[in-house]
């Protein structure tokens, strides 16, 4: 994490004095856009560096899915559960998904290649059932268009 201090150090001029520990979350994604995920040696690394509890850093982590805690495999599914997806038909794909990949939600298959996980809203309800595959939306799924799309997967 220490490569980059000079980027929070800009980060940090955007923000008022004795307000370092708005910078929580900004460190922690730029972490994970850099390391993949956050390690405890981010968090100790997050707290000595804003001089913030741990707590105010594991609130953030915990609060917000998009942060990981570990490694992902190449390809990170996220399946929407929430209300929309919910409504039209996100267990069933979830279940079409856990029965392919032969993992559970939150696990990664043996090769690495790819994750599962169930998260809140997306965002995009009116599209649901929405899967996010890394940066990307697939909308309108079902369980072919799932099947497609992961034979596109390299
Ligand atoms: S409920 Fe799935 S995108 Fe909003």
């Amino acid at each position: 994490m220490k490569h980059l201090i000079p980027e929070f150090e800009q980060m940090k001029r955007r923000y008022p004095e004795g307000f370092e520990a708005s910078l929580v979350l900004p460190c922690l994604r730029r972490i994970q856009e850099d390391r993949g995920f956050v390690a405890e040696e981010d968090i100790l690394g997050v707290v000595e560096y804003l001089k913030v509890a741990r707590i105010q850093v594991e609130e953030v982590l915990s609060y917000y899915t998009m942060l990981r805690r570990k490694p992902v495999g190449r390809w990170h599914l996220q399946a929407c559960r929430n209300i929309a997806c919910s409504m039209r038909g996100c267990d069933g794909l979830v279940g079409h998904l856990v029965e392919k990949l032969g993992i559970q939600p939150g696990e990664t298959t043996a090769d690495g290649r790819f994750t599962l996980s169930t998260v809140e809203c997306l965002g995009s309800c009116g599209t649901a059932p929405v899967v996010m595959v890394n940066e990307a939306y697939h909308e309108d799924m079902d369980a072919a268009k799932l099947d497609q799309l992961i034979e596109g997967l390299r």
